[in-house]
């Protein structure tokens, strides 16, 4: 394979156009050094492909970019929470944001010992959960609500464990993303308004086996514009001040997740983002001495995986084109619950004729699209395509509709790779049924 003058990137370091031999342009979609046409014949489709290349640089320029301020990255694991690729970030040093028992399970048949450095979030942790997290060690609880604290409190007695918490904000500020995934505004059913927590402090602080420990917030997902970190953190750092004015012995700040990702059109550079997103969330927190808490999932995996699909069938409408092919809403939800754009691309490239189409999956739904009018090169029936950027919120948000397996997951490493998740049989989604 040559890949100096006759490669192309679209999502560097993970995918990218490569010529086999010395044609005119590159025209074979690869994955690191794996070729995707390859992994499809082996696996079959739908499937899922994951960048080791991509994970590994972007969890390296977060270390990078917050260098100056001691941190710890707590990966979000709903964005992909696949073993494997938890298996990568306790490899690259990261720590977990948990919002289930479930996901604290993942995270501990990986590691018992990443337990340390977990961050337990979410609305509605029931007492199992708080139980499973204080008996495993977890770093910090990041509490809701006063019905939440009282809990936690009852079951830390109970089990003579101190648990370390942060009240998570609500800091009142717009993310400017989609609604369902914006979550900082005081009609939000997350977090407690800043004049709120105050008093939630001073009651955890009576607690003997509570530990008032940080300051948390998180104001939405896909977040662009960094404006909004700030303003947000801007809040936070004077609450942190007016907390240890109180006594309250304050370490950590958890600034949640949230930056977004390019899902359309020109990539821009991950360092130049990354820098932008760090000078807005460490600018109103200097001088505060602490620990920085990050919850980042989109932005590490996002761009690290594709979903492979064949074109089953071409057929037109009247004049209304589709691509029917064979993944569906079942296994990449994005676009039919947001409306999200994926950006697909033809795996391999031998046609310079264009047209504008549908792309659809097989299940009885209108709703059950990927592409709207979409301008694409011509792909033939069987022909492969690639839909980008589905490493996060991809497989996780996966059902078995229209009794639909799950797809297989494959992790590739430079030239290496290795499926991380089997395609699901009919057999495993009925052996849980009784006739
Ligand atoms: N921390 C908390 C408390 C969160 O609720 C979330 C995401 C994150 C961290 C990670 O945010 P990220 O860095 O990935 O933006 N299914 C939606 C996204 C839902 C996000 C939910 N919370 C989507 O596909 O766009």
């Amino acid at each position: 394979m040559k890949r100096t003058r006759e490669s192309q990137a679209l999502r560097p370091p993970a995918f990218g156009y490569h010529a086999a031999a010395l044609p005119p342009r590159p025209t074979e979609l690869y994955c690191e050094a794996v070729a995707l046409e390859g992994l499809a014949a082996r696996h079959a489709t739908p499937l899922y492909v994951y960048s080791t290349a991509m994970i590994r640089a972007r969890v390296s320029a977060f270390g990078q970019a917050f260098r100056s301020i001691p941190h710890t990255l707590c990966y979000s694991v709903k964005a992909n929470s696949t073993l494997a690729i938890l298996r990568l970030m306790i490899d690259e040093g990261t720590g977990f944001d948990v919002v289930s028992g479930g996901e604290l399970q993942r995270v501990l048949r990986v590691s018992r010992k990443a337990a340390s450095k977990v961050v337990f979030s979410g609305v509605g942790k029931t007492a199992a959960e708080m139980e499973l997290a204080l008996r495993s060690g977890i770093l910090l609880f990041n509490i809701e609500s006063a019905s939440e604290l009282s809990l936690l409190s009852a079951i830390a007695t109970r089990l003579k464990k101190r648990a370390a918490v942060a009240v998570r904000v609500n800091p009142d500020v717009s993310a400017k993303t989609h609604p369902y995934i914006s979550t900082g505004l005081h009609q939000h059913k997350f977090g407690v308004p800043i004049s709120e927590a105050r008093t939630l402090y001073a009651q955890a602080a009576k607690q003997p086996y509570l530990k008032v420990a940080g300051v948390s917030v998180h104001i939405g997902s896909q977040i662009t514009d960094v404006g909004s970190f700030q303003s947000a953190l801007e809040r936070v750092a004077d609450l942190v001040r007016a907390l240890r004015e109180q006594g309250h012995d304050i370490r950590y700040i958890d600034a949640g997740g949230g930056l977004g990702i390019s899902y359309e059109g020109a990539q821009k550079s991950f360092d130049k983002q990354i820098a932008a997103y760090a000078r807005a969330v460490l600018g109103p927190l200097r001088g505060l001495k602490l620990h920085l808490l990050l919850e980042p999932g989109r932005s590490i995996v996002g761009p690290a995986g594709v979903l492979l699909t064949r074109v089953l069938y071409r057929k037109t409408n009247n004049r209304k084109r589709f691509l029917i092919v064979d993944a569906a809403m079942n296994d990449l939800l994005r676009p039919s619950l947001y409306g999200a754009y994926h950006e697909i691309v033809p795996v391999s490239r031998n046609s310079r004729e264009t047209e504008i189409t549908d792309v659809v999956g097989p299940i009885c739904e209108t709703g059950d699209f990927f592409a709207r009018d979409r301008k694409l090169p011509l792909v033939s029936e069987g022909g492969l395509l690639a839909i980008l950027d589905v490493g996060a919120y991809g497989a996780v948000l996966g059902s078995n509709y229209n009794t639909r397996g799950r797809p297989a997951e494959v992790l590739v490493n430079g030239a290496k790779s290795k499926v991380i998740r089997r395609r699901e049989s009919l057999q495993d989604q009925m052996r849980m049924e009784k006739v």
